[in-house]
């Protein structure tokens, strides 16, 4: 769809050195630089949302969900109406109907960017192939870039930098820990990801992650904890991984964060989960409602730090 007339704090916004970013599929979509450029907006975004009001007015996102959603379903349709602009969803299948080819099509001649949640990350990677308007991964089976670019956020707000911070991933080396590994690792964060055996990051997500930051994979929690400033956990059993639940939760027992789990690391360590937590299987309800956890700080910067990429793809 034709680009309207830019708005001032667009324009004030594309003279930053740069280069603007045009999809976030997977994590490395954005540069460093981008990501730092990113994060700076959205905390004036967040500081004073009523300065950015119209910056996208005229714009419109489609919002294509395949797996159920509440919070970046919601902070994507909030981003775009607090910018002025506004969105469509469609609930329906993405490749039922029609292929996902045709209806990407369909998206790019009536809306200026496309929002997707995917079962198979083909899937999202094939409409940005279809398409020339910009195309965000809202989680796939491989990554969920969304949510790395709300979590820097929230460790820098909380510790005042980025780099020299150690996380640790316990659990799942699933799509939250791959993006939380390319994406604040390329910050300068220590990303050490513990899970049981067998449930290992993907190998050549690791050998990208490991390119531009230092990562640790091991079996072992307490070397992932030692020295951590934020303990972060995902559920066992992803979207579309449900038929493995039983199994997973064996596998998954001793990896618990429970406070037992959360004293081995820094006693200024917050807690982080992506959310929606399972209570009771990878984190107990005390780690959860612990003042030193800061899963609603996450949910809240979901809004502020996809504002800041509505804005950098959409202008
Ligand atoms: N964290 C996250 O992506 O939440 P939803 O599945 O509710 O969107
Ligand atoms: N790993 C989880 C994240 C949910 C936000 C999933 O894919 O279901």
């Amino acid at each position: 769809m034709a680009t309207p007339v830019l708005a001032d704090s667009v324009v004030a916004m594309n003279t930053l050195a740069a280069p603007a970013p045009r999809r976030l599929i997977s994590d490395l979509d954005l540069s460093a630089a981008s990501v730092e450029r990113l994060l700076d907006l959205a905390g004036r975004m967040k500081r004073t949302p009523l300065r950015y009001a119209q910056s996208l007015a005229g714009r419109y996102l489609s919002l294509l969900f395949e797996k159920p959603s509440l919070r970046t379903r919601l902070t994507f349709e909030l981003a775009i109406k607090q910018l002025g602009g506004d969105a469509v969803n469609y609930a329906g299948p993405i490749n039922g109907r029609e292929p996902v080819r045709d209806v990407a099509r369909n998206l790019d001649r009536w809306t200026h960017g496309i929002v997707a949640r995917v079962f198979s990350h083909s899937t999202v990677e094939e409409i940005a192939k279809w398409t020339h308007v910009p195309v965000i991964n809202a989680l796939s089976d491989l990554y969920h870039p969304c949510q790395a670019l709300a979590d820097v956020q929230t460790l820098e707000e909380r510790f005042g930098k980025l780099s020299g911070l150690k996380l640790a991933f316990i659990g799942d080396g699933n799509n939250v820990a791959h993006s939380l590994m390319l994406t604040a690792g390329r910050l300068g964060v220590h990303v050490a990801v513990a899970t049981p055996k067998g449930y290992e990051p993907n190998a050549d997500v690791t050998e990208e992650a490991r390119e531009h930051g230092r990562i640790t994979i091991t079996n072992d929690p307490a070397e992932a904890l030692d020295g951590a400033h934020a303990v972060y956990t995902d559920v066992w059993a992803s979207m579309g991984q449900e038929s493995e639940a039983a199994q997973r939760m064996a596998a998954f027992a001793p990896y618990q964060v429970n406070e037992e789990m959360f004293s081995k690391a820094r006693p200024d360590a917050v807690f982080m989960h992506c959310l929606p937590a399972h209570r009771g299987e990878e984190v107990t309800d005390a780690v959860i409602e612990s003042p030193r956890s800061v899963v609603f700080d996450q949910a809240e910067n979901r809004l502020h730090a996809q504002k800041a990429l509505l804005l950098m793809l959409l202008s």
